[in-house]
């Protein structure tokens, strides 16, 4: 099988790093006190609550769902791993549309299960009618990476229509956007398992911490399939700590928010065609020259970028929303490349 190859993390030099989506900002400063707290002999002596309890009662109050609708992860990639354990057997059906998260595929590789690509439109919607009825597990990215695009509820609605098995939703980014999918879920759809992140909105990325929302009998049964103790004891602190401080979190986003607009537009002025997003990085191409140049011309000079091949679909640079200085230099050195 062809392994997942991760963004490139430099371990020399000075970079700009702008090519794995994480936040330029540092956790809330709450997530270092209920750190330096916890480290106790006692606390790492012994065992992780293996079903993260604490976490999970703040998180219910933040997000207005019972505890038991959550699931916690050692990432979301860890609970996008239990997923495809708990739904698809060997020689089953993954669907996905394409381009996405490329982690997809190889989860269905590791399950030994078939994976099928629905391509999106080119103004990344999905295709009416959607192609595929008996999925095992159908994987949607929303907001969708590398385009940062959202498919709206009616969306989201008529694909669960069209489809038999589950359908997972990597809201992997959707602190980042005007909505998300939640609502379906509080009004009852059982089919529906949403994934969440704290590597990007909470600046947790080197923690590994992420959960799924779903309808509790099913999150039961997820239970079953996790690792007992999949999230260590400093990572469900942090996490709680993190999401108990939503001043800081809106203070963040709203800071990102404003330096994707300016990314946006500048990007464009530049002569970019920029995919509008709703995430924390912005997808650009250009239809005039091969952005592979551009994009070595930026590690050139000491700033990451994530350069992308699609085939069908073209390439494009994706490039994470930084700070207000980092972005400032991405743009200086874009346009004296230019
Ligand atoms: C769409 C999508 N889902 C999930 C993840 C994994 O996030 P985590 O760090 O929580 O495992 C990523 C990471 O880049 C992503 O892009």
């Amino acid at each position: 099988m062809t392994a997942y190859v991760p963004g490139e993390q430099p371990r020399e030099g000075a970079f700009i790093k702008l090519n794995t989506n994480e936040n330029p900002y540092p956790p809330s400063p709450r997530v270092f006190e209920a750190l330096r707290a916890a480290l106790t002999g006692d606390r790492l002596r012994k065992y992780p609550d293996p079903v993260g309890m604490h976490f999970r009662q703040t998180a219910s109050r933040v997000l207005g769902v019972d505890p038991d609708w959550i699931l916690i992860g050692n990432g979301s990639d860890d609970v996008l791993t239990v997923l495809t354990r708990a739904f698809v057997p060997e020689g089953g059906l993954i669907v996905s549309p394409t381009p996405s998260y490329l982690l997809y595929h190889t989860l269905a590789d590791l399950q030994g299960a078939q994976f099928l690509t629905v391509p999106f439109t080119p103004d990344w919607k999905l295709p009416h009618p959607w192609p595929v009825r008996s999925a095992d597990l159908t994987f949607l990215a929303n907001p969708n990476s590398p385009s940062g695009t959202m498919l709206s509820l009616p969306e989201i609605a008529a694909l669960r229509a069209a489809i038999e098995g589950p359908l997972v939703i990597d809201e992997a980014y959707v602190d980042f956007a005007e909505s998300n999918t939640l609502e379906l879920l509080k009004r009852g759809a059982k089919d529906i398992v949403i994934t969440r992140s704290f590597s990007k909105s909470y600046s947790l990325a080197g923690m590994r911490f992420g959960f799924a929302l779903g309808d509790p009998e099913l999150i039961r049964h997820l239970y079953k399939v996790k690792d007992s103790y999949n999230c260590d004891a400093l990572s469900l602190i942090a996490a709680a700590a993190a999401i108990e401080d939503q001043e800081y979190f809106r203070t963040i986003r709203a800071r990102i928010l404003a330096t994707r607009n300016r990314m946006e537009k500048t990007l464009t002025d530049l002569g970019f065609s920029v995919c509008p997003s709703q995430a924390n990085f912005v997808w650009c191409r250009r239809p005039d020259r091969p952005v592979k140049q551009i994009y070595e011309e930026l590690k050139n000079r000491h700033i990451l970028v994530r350069y992308m091949n699609y085939g069908d679909h073209g390439d494009g640079l994706r490039i994470t929303v930084g700070t207000e200085e980092e972005i400032d230099r991405l743009l200086t050195e874009l346009a004296a490349i230019l």
